[in-house]
């Protein structure tokens, strides 16, 4: 018996121990514990986790009503109550708790029946989740806000999974492409939105970036076509951001219609180019003016010179062919009557011894003039005379050829033959400058032409080069035949032309000579006169070297 008892005793012992344990688990516990009695539903137990929780000591929570802890109806509660004690396992949930100072606290509670020495007791664990509410509050109303960003943008939102499907469509996206919301969730991004003729690249892209994180598109700003629910396409302006969840990727885009945009564009590049093209014949226009105005006053010059000439020369040639004629007449009556003078002073001593005083007076005068001498040059004073007048005729000949006012129609010209007159004309000019002419002219056949044209065109070439040569330099002008061409050339030993201004020295006006030497309008007639005759002219210059300038002419323009 005392064995018994001692062990009865150990027993107690043992229990007092495990029940001392268990009181200081409950007690030291940070979740708060209460049991409820399930039949009168008042507090049996609580630990002071759930005192500190609530603001009770543990003496005001034993014996309490549990309706007073629960922020809920008492139907609320006794429902509540029913479900746990059919349960065969802890129900688990949130609900509001009431705290002594009736403010209340979010709680996740767990509840099971256990049965206490023929007494049903609700076991309930209690956990504050104030702070987990408040971050999922302030979660909540980030994403809300977001949501709200999304929706009233004014882009199109549009976000995709990793598939290509869409998850994401806001009402801008809805504008934009005549899907709802609800229609376009869940479907294929390729099929919706996409041209049908870009679809394979898209979903090629897709898979890239997800194989390789690589993509073209990705987190830039880049202009596409899309596609309206109605089949019409636009352009758009997109930029699309992957975002990484976990191990998977969503990609959202933020997708601008950029049709008017681009509509002013196109009116801006239109308007652009009808300016241009309005500068562009203004241009034209000055350019022809420029053109027009000196082919007038070189018809006006040229018609005015010719005339001049032409009169001159007429006028002259009246006079000088009777003054020839008669010098010529004078010569042959000269040498009969010197020979008949000889004969008398033959019979000088005759006249002597019959009239002293006139023979005297003969003799002073034949003294005065130095008749032998008057005599023995008589010849050459005639012969040099008639050279002289042969001269002029020369160069009034010349003068008509070169202005040939009678000649103003096509015609077939010897070239050769007006290159030498207009070589005459300004070969005293050449003279004065000390600059030599060359002339190196080659065997050419006849040129349909006007002459008179062509004469004032190697004119301006002869005269561009005497100006540009100093004293001591050469000009040469040659001619030749090839290829059913003629080419005139001009090429002088002088100054050469400044690169910078070879293109220029064809416009009208433009001149390097002081005012009132040149005009700026010899090359620029001469361009449009050799065009005239569809030819062209070619210069090559060396500047301190000298300059060629050759004319090609067809031999018929026309044909
Ligand atoms: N042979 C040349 N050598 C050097 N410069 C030349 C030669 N020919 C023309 N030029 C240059 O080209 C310019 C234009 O020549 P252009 O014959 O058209 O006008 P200009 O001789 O100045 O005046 P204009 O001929 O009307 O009297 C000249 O001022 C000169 O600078
Ligand atoms: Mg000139």
């Amino acid at each position: 018996l005392e064995a018994e008892l001692a062990q009865r005793r150990r027993a107690d012992e043992a229990l007092l121990e495990s029940e001392q344990r268990h009181r200081a688990v409950i007690e030291q516990a940070s979740e708060g514990i209460i049991l409820t009695d399930a039949d009168s539903r008042r507090i049996i137990e609580a630990n002071p986790a759930i005192a500190r929780l609530l603001g009770y000591t543990l003496d005001q929570l034993v014996g309490r009503l549990i309706y007073d802890l629960i922020a809920d109806t008492r139907e609320g509660v006794d429902a509540r109550i029913a479900r746990v004690l059919e349960s065969k396992v802890p129900l688990v949930g949130e609900r509001p708790f009431r705290r002594r100072d009736s403010s209340v606290v979010p709680v996740e509670s767990s509840a099971v029946v256990v049965e206490w020495s023929g007494r049903r007791v609700i076991c309930t664990v209690v956990r504050d989740i104030t702070e987990r509410k408040r971050a999922e509050e302030a979660l909540r109303q980030s994403e809300q806000r977001t949501r709200q960003i999304v929706e009233t943008a004014h882009d199109a939102f549009v976000s995709i999974d990793a598939r290509g499907y869409i998850i994401g469509w806001n009402a801008q996206a809805e504008a934009t492409f005549g899907w709802r919301c609800q229609e376009a969730i869940g479907r294929e991004l390729a099929e919706t939105i996409v041209p049908p003729q870009h679809r394979q690249a898209h979903r090629q892209g897709l898979k890239r970036f997800i194989a390789s994180g690589e993509g073209h598109v990705i987190d830039r700003r880049i202009e596409i076509t899309a596609l309206h629910r109605d089949g019409h396409e636009f352009p758009v302006e997109l930029s699309i951001s992957p975002l990484r969840i976990g191990d998977t990727v969503q990609f959202n885009a933020f997708i601008h219609d950029i049709t008017h945009r681009r509509q002013a564009q196109r009116l801006l590049e239109q308007k652009n180019r009808e300016l241009e093209q309005a500068v562009q014949s203004e241009r034209q226009a000055i350019e022809k003016l420029k053109a027009t105005q000196s082919a007038l006053v070189q018809a006006e010059k040229l018609a005015a010179l010719g005339q001049m000439v032409a009169g001159v020369a007429h006028e002259i040639n009246n006079p000088l062919s009777f003054v020839a004629n008669n010098v010529a007449v004078l010569q042959r009556d000269l040498t009969a009557m010197r020979r008949l003078l000889e004969l008398y002073r033959a019979q000088d001593g005759l006249l002597a011894a019959h009239n002293p005083a006139v023979a005297a007076e003969a003799r002073e005068l034949a003294d005065r003039i130095d008749l032998d001498y008057t005599l023995a040059n008589l010849d050459d004073l005639l012969a040099r005379s008639r050279e002289g007048l042969r001269r002029i005729q020369q160069i009034v000949g010349d003068l008509r050829d070169f202005a040939r006012l009678d000649q103003n129609q096509l015609q077939e010209a010897d070239l050769n033959a007006g290159i030498e007159s207009t070589v005459n004309i300004i070969q005293g000019l050449a003279r004065k400058r000390q600059v030599r002419i060359e002339l190196k002219l080659g065997q050419i056949p006849p040129v349909t032409c006007y002459p008179a044209k062509i004469n004032q065109v190697v004119m301006n070439l002869l005269s561009n080069a005497i100006d540009a040569c100093k004293p001591g330099d050469m000009v040469t002008v040659a001619t030749r035949a090839e290829n059913e061409q003629v080419q005139i050339e001009v090429a002088d030993t002088g100054s050469g032309i400044d690169p910078a201004i070879r293109s220029r020295i064809f416009d009208p006006f433009f001149t390097t000579k002081p005012i009132g030497q040149g005009t700026g309008l010899g090359l620029s007639i001469s361009y449009g006169i050799v065009q005239d005759h569809a030819g062209r002219i070619e210069v090559d210059s060396e500047p301190g070297k000298g300059s060629k300038f050759v004319v090609y002419l067809p031999l018929h323009p026309r044909k």
